[in-house]
């Protein structure tokens, strides 16, 4: 990080003063961006009930499939589903950092002065205080990626021309199975899973089925280790595959079937 004399005690103050000298604006800028297409996409796709599924394919924020027959046909069955995914990423910790300095810049980045609050509160009130469901989010993201796990398996179930189904694989079977494998690097990193199974313990070998939680921390530990990344790259492969599932359904795009 280059940095010019201090600003601040001695110069100016303000919002963005910095004396840093490198491009620090560049990844909250590139956060906002993509952060803010990936919004306006996921509601556009929420919004229109319609062509995400093909067979034996499924979009992902349409997954648990709910559609009962009463269901008004203008109202979306994304919104039974995506309450889970979305409030699990906005009470992550790794988004809330990057989605405070992108969109409210606060702080815009590490050595950048952000707004003086008279009262800053952190997260200890309201709205910011419901930050902290985020385990209860997390729990419920969990059960929403089993789902999509069983998805996994039904996108190897082909229709066959006489009428049953048949085993293959398609280049949808290997979208959605790479997707499940990002989500499941993002969720199983998840510092809130990562507390409740290897947390509250002062010693693995003194507690009830400690080598069991050991285990099952170790694993937490390094998915969490680049939760991050798995951040982003989940990001794009839920959405991409939500694309590329209604370009097949719109016969747009062939399937490529591998096997
Ligand atoms: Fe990021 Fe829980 S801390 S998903």
């Amino acid at each position: 990080m280059a940095l010019a004399p201090a600003a601040g005690a001695h110069g100016p103050t303000g919002l963005g003063v910095t004396g840093r000298r490198d491009l620090w604006w560049a990844s909250p800028l590139a956060t906002f961006i993509v952060y803010a297409g990936f919004i306006v996409y996921g509601t556009w796709s929420a919004l229109h009930p319609s062509g995400y599924a093909v067979e034996p394919y499924l979009s992902p924020f349409f997954s648990p499939h709910f559609k009962p027959a009463w269901l008004p046909a203008w109202f979306s069955p994304a919104f039974f589903v995506l309450w889970a995914p979305l409030g699990f990423r906005f009470t992550c910790y790794y988004y809330r950092k990057s989605y405070y300095r992108s969109f409210m810049a606060d702080p815009p980045a590490c050595a950048v002065e952000e707004h003086r609050s008279r009262r800053y509160r952190g997260e200890t009130r309201f709205p910011w205080l419901l930050q902290n469901a985020h385990r209860f989010f997390a729990f419920a993201a969990t059960l929403v990626l089993l789902v999509l796990w069983y998805d996994v398996v039904v996108a190897f179930r082909f229709p066959a021309p006489d009428g049953g189904h048949r085993f293959g694989v398609g280049a949808g079977t290997v979208v959605m199975f790479v997707n499940c494998v990002m989500l499941s690097g993002y969720t199983f990193g998840c510092h809130s899973l990562r507390h409740l199974v290897g947390g509250g313990v002062d010693c693995f070998s003194c507690a009830r089925a400690g080598r069991l939680r050991y285990g099952l921390w170790s694993v937490a530990t390094r998915f969490n280790e680049r939760h991050m990344q798995w951040a982003w790259i989940s990001l794009f492969t839920v959405a991409l595959t939500d694309v590329y599932i209604r370009l097949v359904a719109a016969g747009t795009l062939p399937d490529a079937r591998l096997f």
